[in-house]
């Protein structure tokens, strides 16, 4: 499945398979191997040959597009707080790296625009706007990647976020997120035409709720579906045969094996 890339430093197709194999894409980079959503992780997710890595943008207090998954920085930084209260300054002086292990301290939660300097000729990015940030979000993530040298693709779960990217970016991949329970609800046929009506461009269920039934009638109207996250490999290969168009996982080093092209 081909999905043209008309920017003008990016002349390659979007490509979503190699061969047999999906897009592998790393989530929160090489997550298991190195902090999530650090410059470590991406590197080590990219060197390893992922095609792509995923990470998550929440809106520092001052407006700047971060890369960090939760809403707070507790878990992931040797800080507290919620990220929108704490201005890029602030989260710059913050360890996120020493919580995973001694050898990643030292790592700092990046700016989107460091993550996609990390990709550009490396490998393809997947950006996750979180869920509420609204047009300031979806303003600074679109700044940030307006002249990304790589390919990227947006993703959320928040209907209005996609319905932002669509208008304003109808170039880019653009891919709708879904729960098993918001999948389940809506049944394939809801879960098209909601995806349809956003204006995103692929679905992205989790994997259990990428049934062959969803996958068939996705592709038959022209929809990707690419799928989160997966880490073991028997998974990978039974949704590979469903037809999935990308993987996301935590475990890239074990998709690559288990996935041949
Ligand atoms: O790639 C989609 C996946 O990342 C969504 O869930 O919570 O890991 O951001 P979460
Ligand atoms: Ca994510």
């Amino acid at each position: 499945m081909h999905h043209p890339s008309p920017h003008p430093s990016r002349p390659e197709t979007w490509t979503w398979r190699e061969g047999a194999r999906p897009l592998v894409v790393a989530h929160r980079g090489a997550s298991a191997l190195a902090p999530e959503n650090t410059l470590a992780a991406f590197r080590l997710a990219l060197e390893g040959g992922a095609a792509a890595v995923e990470c998550d943008v929440h809106l520092s207090a001052d407006g700047a597009p971060v890369v960090i998954h939760d809403a707070r920085v507790d878990r992931t930084t040797s800080g507290t707080g919620q990220v929108a209260s704490l201005t890029l300054d602030e989260l710059r002086r913050l360890d996120a790296g020493a919580w995973f292990g001694p050898a990643f301290a030292g790592e700092r939660v990046p700016t989107l625009g460091e993550v996609v300097g990390v990709c550009a000729g490396r490998g393809r990015l997947f950006v996750e706007l979180k869920v509420g940030g609204g047009p300031p979000l979806v303003d600074a993530a679109l700044q940030a990647v307006s002249a990304a040298a790589t390919d990227v693709a947006v993703i959320s779960f928040d209907p209005e976020i996609v319905q932002l990217v669509a208008r304003r970016r109808p170039d880019l991949p653009l891919g709708w997120l879904l729960t098993a329970g918001h999948a389940a609800q809506l049944g394939a046929a809801g879960v098209l035409r909601a995806v349809t009506t956003a204006g995103a461009g692929f679905i992205a269920p989790h994997f259990s709720a990428a049934t062959p039934p969803l996958i068939e009638q996705a592709h038959a109207a022209g929809l990707p579906v690419s799928v989160w996250t997966v880490d073991d490999p028997g998974t990978m290969v039974d949704l590979v045969a469903a037809g999935v168009d990308a993987i996301t996982t935590n475990r890239p080093d074990v998709a690559l094996r288990a996935l041949p092209r």
